[in-house]
């Protein structure tokens, strides 16, 4: 819990929504895994960069410049018996004492409350079309005050979307935001030295990655999304979620694994030889995509746009595909053919913070957005090379990404994750250390 950060981010939002706005955010449902068996609840993101309220069946409501309060918290009342079967929970006392709320209120009084909270406003900020059971619900309450409009209440005359003002300060981290990522970071980075120090041939992959999950949830954390542990040929499909088979001898392992710790997410791959050796293929391979990594985190910096990591990485990636033999003709074209996309078929990066795939936009005005100073991405190229008759046999069954976490700088950036190695060098002499 960090009471202080959810505070100034609502104050920060409630500065942008001015007097006159209501922001309404319910956090999300809980989904069923099977029967009677819940999946474990994690609230939205949005929910708990406004909150930090673990619980379930509870909203949160900015109402700026009202006299009794402008935070108020709805959420579930206390209950004996559910809390001896189901957990403790705490309440609308627990709201106002724990969260900061001004007012709380049960959840099961809200179509009594809300109404009311609405009355003096006149903008509604809250996202359409996320829930509609919720959607209806909001609909609801403005209906009641349009019914009671002959009486002389006031209808709010005008629906914003939330997403639009939340997604876009969540893309710039703060300080204490960036502490917690560089946590996150630090905690997957040895997790994925654990991983390396464990790998030998005949381990399966589900053994590497329930190695990722002890040092995660050692360190208090969790992941930010399921690990991906890809052995050979399975290092090629990007969104591998099997983890089911034996890493094999003279192969690489693609991990694709990431914490997230206290809300903030990690997103780290590394490509490593199950034996503790690269083939002179791989180190190549290898090599190729370290340079591409390299290059493209030099071009995080205030100033440059978002495309430019990707364009460098593209650019080295085919140089070098060239070279290696991979593709033939001439660099320019090759790229302005996309003929990468055979080895390279996805982008650089993407938004990092709360979500592993975070939220803002990527571009503004139909431009590429320009980088600048608290702003976390990820860089990750790869290559991917697949087995197939069309390819040397040399080349059979590599898929290597090198995925790091950085944070754009006044100057330049930051990179989180370089508690774990990338180059062939460093990797190979974490695996045969004694
Ligand atoms: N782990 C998902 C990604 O790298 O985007
Ligand atoms: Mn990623
Ligand atoms: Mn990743």
């Amino acid at each position: 819990m960090n009471p202080a950060l959810h505070a100034r981010h609502r104050k920060q939002l409630m500065r942008m929504v001015g007097t006159g706005g209501i922001v309404i955010l319910p956090a999300s449902p809980q989904h069923i895994r099977n029967r009677d068996v819940e999946y474990p609840y994690r609230p939205d993101s949005d929910f708990m960069y406004l909150t930090g309220f673990p619980e379930p069946e509870a909203v949160v409501v900015l109402v700026p410049g009202r006299d009794k309060g402008e935070y108020i918290l709805f959420c579930r009342d206390r209950d004996e018996e559910q809390e001896i079967w189901h957990g403790r929970r705490y309440g609308p006392e627990g709201a106002l004492k724990y969260f900061a709320a001004d007012d709380a209120f049960p959840i099961d009084d809200i179509d009594d409350i809300l109404p009311g909270l609405m009355e003096h406003t006149e903008r509604v900020y809250y996202t359409i079309g996320r829930d509609a059971l919720f959607d209806k619900r909001v609909m609801g309450w403005v209906n009641t005050l349009r019914s009671q409009s002959r009486s002389g209440a006031h209808v709010p005359y005008e629906f914003v979307s939330l997403d639009f003002l939340l997604h876009d300060m969540r893309l710039y981290k703060s300080r204490d935001e960036v502490k917690l990522m560089k946590k996150a970071a630090q905690i997957s980075c040895e997790a994925h030295k654990r991983a390396m120090r464990y790998c030998r041939p005949g381990v399966f992959e589900y053994q590497l990655d329930a190695e990722i999950l002890h040092e995660f949830q050692k360190n208090g954390a969790g992941w930010a999304y399921p690990s991906i542990v890809g052995g050979g040929a399975n290092a090629c499909i990007l969104h591998y979620r099997e983890n089911n088979e034996a890493l094999r001898d003279g192969e690489l392992v693609l991990i694709d694994a990431g914490a997230e710790y206290d809300g903030y997410a990690a997103d780290i791959t590394r490509t490593f030889p199950v034996n503790g050796r690269f083939t002179e293929a791989q180190k190549e391979i290898v090599e190729l995509t370290l340079e591409a990594n390299l290059e493209a985190i030099k071009q995080v910096k205030p100033g440059n746009h978002w495309n430019d990591p990707h364009d460098t990485a593209v650019k080295v990636l085919t140089k070098g595909m060239v070279e290696l033999g991979l593709l033939k003709g001439k660099v320019p074209q090759l790229i302005k053919d996309m003929a990468y996309k055979q080895y390279y078929m996805h982008r650089t990066g993407h938004w990092l913070g709360r979500d592993v795939h975070d939220v803002g936009d990527y571009k503004v005005d139909e431009q590429w957005r320009l980088l600048e100073p608290g702003m976390a991405l990820t860089i990750e190229p790869g290559m991917y090379m697949g087995h197939t008759e069309r390819k040397a046999k040399r080349w059979w069954d590599i898929g290597v990404r090198i995925e790091d976490d950085v944070v754009v700088t006044r100057d330049g950036c930051e990179v989180l994750t370089d508690g774990v190695p990338k180059s062939p060098s460093d990797i190979e002499a974490l695996m045969n250390a004694r």
